[in-house]
């Protein structure tokens, strides 16, 4: 929180801590203890190793409970209006999400939604949904736009995006997404509309409202070619691009994407062996998205065998949205990735870790580390693997976010 005092010199002990420090295993520390000063972490250890001067001013004894890094949620769309109940229950009578989207609805529909509510109402929409994500250990998120889709909606979905960051105890990345449906003005002009989309870049980086870029490309979304319009307007202002790639239908996206050395690909459900290379290369992260798989019954799977031995890093997200993903529990993402896309738990961790930092940029988080941010998920459990294995329920029982301990349980605020 931008206002916020600097916390006090604090030390957690008593815990078992899961640090993910090296580049493989859980980096489990067995009775220990943590401290920080301000936002970052000075110490951790065994806390039969603390050092006699550390001298905390605050001091919390965690029981035996477990601290993992505060979970980073790396795509999400989590501000926008209305719902789609209305369009599950058409998909439950054989439409699909294609149809539904190709006849006005999908997207479409949510940006009428989102068009017609007020900043206000946009944004206590998303911070209760933000509410229960910190709930379960979130203390970082990307948040796009693209439900607005003209210059003045998609900077108000933006603005919202960054006022859930200033006033909220987390951190947010926002991600600029006006390609992500052609609107309808725009109906039949989708190239007209690519250039009004990056004629809005500038201005959203001027007004510090953006961080990255991304497209939706596929045969509902946009071209490669249009893609790549956007892509090359943004590498010229010197923001980096992510890529709804490959997520129903094969568009080479990916290949494209990291041409411009992309953050990450996103979906990748139809990725190819040369978009594998292309991401391996420029050192682009899989962002796998487990919830939109399930939600809208895809049944064929990411190349997970491949970019595992390609050794691409994998992140996971919730890709919370309110048409492909209603989700709102990034550990239930982490059983899902297991039990859909057969992670193991370590690697399903790590994608919400150590991978989701990396797939936003963030070299200060997502792992325990003497001089990273102090942010922090405690847990009632034994192992990290625990919250991987059950669901519908995460044994979440605090958390810190920049050295301060966050209220909770924040979801019934
Ligand atoms: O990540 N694929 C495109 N965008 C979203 C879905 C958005 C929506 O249906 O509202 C996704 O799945
Ligand atoms: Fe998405």
């Amino acid at each position: 929180m931008s206002n916020a005092r600097k916390p006090a010199r604090t030390l957690w002990r008593s815990a078992r801590l899961a640090t993910f420090a090296e580049e493989s295993g859980w980096g489990l520390i067995d009775n220990g203890a943590l401290v920080a000063d301000g936002d970052r972490i000075v110490w951790l250890g065994r806390e039969a190793d603390l050092p006699a001067t550390t001298l905390p001013r605050l001091e919390i004894d965690l029981g035996g409970a477990l601290v993992t890094p505060g979970l980073i949620d790396p795509h999400t769309h989590l501000v926008y209006g209305g719902d789609r109940a209305a369009e599950f229950e058409l998909r439950l009578t054989g439409a699909t999400y294609e149809q539904i989207a190709r006849a006005g609805g999908g997207i479409r529909s949510t940006v009428r939604a989102t068009r017609a509510a007020s900043d206000e109402a946009l944004f206590q929409l998303a911070a209760q949904r933000a509410r229960v994500l910190m709930a379960e250990g979130v203390t970082t998120i990307e948040i796009k736009s693209g439900y607005g889709l003209d210059q003045v909606h998609e900077a108000r979905c933006l603005a919202v995006a960054r006022r859930l960051g200033a006033e909220l105890p987390w951190s947010v990345r926002t991600t600029s997404l006006g390609a992500h449906a052609l609107p309808d003005e725009f109906a039949g002009r989708p190239d007209d509309y690519i250039d009004e989309v990056c004629s809005w870049l500038a201005t959203q980086q001027q007004s510090r409202l953006v961080d990255a870029v991304d497209v939706f490309c596929d045969t509902i979304g946009f071209t490669p070619d249009q893609t790549r319009r956007v892509f090359d307007r943004a590498r010229a202002l010197g923001l980096p691009v992510k890529l709804h790639a490959e997520q129903l239908s094969n568009q080479e996206g990916a290949r494209l994407a990291a041409e411009y050395g992309a953050l990450s690909c996103d979906h990748l459900e139809y990725l190819s062996d040369e978009g594998i290379a292309a991401m391996r290369a420029a050192g682009t992260v899989a962002v796998l998205l487990p919830g939109a798989y399930y939600f809208i019954r895809e049944t064929r799977l990411p190349p997970i065998q491949a970019l595992r031995e390609a050794g691409v890093p994998i992140a996971i997200a919730t890709d919370h949205n309110p048409g492909s993903s209603p989700a709102l529990s990034l550990p239930l993402m982490l059983n899902m990735a297991c039990t859909l896309f057969r992670l193991t738990p370590e690697e399903a961790w790590r994608g919400v870790t150590v991978n989701a930092a990396r797939a936003l940029g963030l070299a200060d988080r997502g792992r325990l580390l003497a001089g990273m941010r102090a942010d922090l998920a405690i847990w009632n459990a034994e192992h990290p693997r625990e919250i991987a294995y059950r669901f519908g329920h995460a044994p979440c029982v605090g958390s810190v976010f920049g050295g301060a301990s966050r209220p909770a349980p924040l979801a019934s605020q």
